[in-house]
């Protein structure tokens, strides 16, 4: 049995434990790729609780648990006591006798805390306002089967300071590589919020084709994150011109790679040509989720393995 641990944020975790991650992530997916069953959750369940809407991380997670041969509960706030004011304490020592592990999806970090704090098992982050760590796992896993060792490459960030850059900027103080970022005047990165050591592994941009230039990897979200759809409009027009197009891919290094963890908007944040383009591995990175949480709940529930 593992000692107690939490995912609630990128730099939870050190970069001895993201190197046993991303080794496990590799073996595990390729033991899905040779059809050989891989059941170490047989008994485990997993509850995964959703405030917000969801495609992929429901299906990574439930389907992830399912093949590491254990269960999957999806509770909602809508058809669950959890959205009639039930404290948020009370359902953490609830579900956590009841389970091996919790993924949870919700509004402000702070939630996610205080159900961590009156838990009995590993909770996940599975997105929050402020930060989406297992999307950065598996987008770092991608670039490492794609491009080798992040350690020293340029990621560049075009537009909102959102939860996906945030847990970029902690992933670049954990693992050792550089970010550029642009946002529009007024949605520049809060170093605080983002919870970060300093601002050395960063550095903010007025014009993002100059923060594109020499990038070994180039990576965009939503204009407006869930949550934030009151602000729509006003967003609109000041994101208009961060848009990653073939302008900004041509000026990043010759082999670059696009990644968007989706859902995206053709025309808004990325041009078509762009993340339907050779350049981008969105479809690998959608479908990492899978291969990554596997082994996160692995390490989380069993500790390291090695088989
Ligand atoms: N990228 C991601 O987390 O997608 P979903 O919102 O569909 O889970
Ligand atoms: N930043 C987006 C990511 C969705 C997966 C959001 O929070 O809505």
């Amino acid at each position: 049995m593992a000692e107690l641990r939490h995912y609630l944020q990128f730099k939870d975790f050190s970069r001895e434990e993201y190197d046993h991650l991303f080794e496990r992530a590799r073996r595990i997916k390729e033991k899905f790729k040779g059809y050989e069953p891989y059941h170490p959750m047989f008994d485990r369940t997993l509850v995964m609780i959703f405030e917000k809407a969801s495609t992929r991380t429901r299906l990574s997670f439930e389907a992830g648990m399912h093949q590491l041969g254990g269960s999957a509960i999806y509770l909602n706030t809508r058809d669950s006591q959890l959205g009639r004011g039930e404290p948020v304490e009370d359902a953490a020592q609830v579900v956590s006798r009841m389970s091996d592990i919790v993924m949870i999806r919700t509004f402000e970090q702070d939630i996610i805390e205080r159900f961590a704090s009156n838990s009995r098992v590993p909770v996940i982050n599975g997105l929050t306002n402020e930060y989406h760590p297992c999307q950065i796992l598996a987008d770092i896993f991608t670039f490492i089967e794609h491009r080798g060792p992040i350690q020293g490459k340029t990621v560049t960030w075009i537009g909102d300071s959102n939860n996906m850059c945030n847990t970029w900027l902690q992933a670049a103080e954990v693992l050792g590589f550089n970010v550029h970022v642009s946002t529009p005047p007024g949605y520049e990165v809060e170093p605080e919020r983002a919870g970060l050591y300093g601002t050395d592994h960063f550095e903010a941009f007025e014009d993002p084709l100059e923060a594109c230039r020499g990038a070994h990897l180039v990576t965009t979200d939503v204009w407006t994150s869930m949550g934030f759809e009151a602000e729509n409009e006003e967003r609109m027009k000041a994101f208009a011109d961060w848009c990653v197009d073939a302008e900004m891919m041509s000026v990043a290094a010759p082999d670059a790679v696009f990644m968007h963890c989706l859902p995206a908007h053709r025309g808004e944040e990325v041009t078509a040509e762009v993340i339907d383009g050779p350049q981008s591995v969105v479809w690998d990175e959608a479908e990492n989720r899978l291969h990554a949480q596997k082994a996160l709940m692995e390490y989380l529930v069993l500790g390291k393995v090695s088989n």
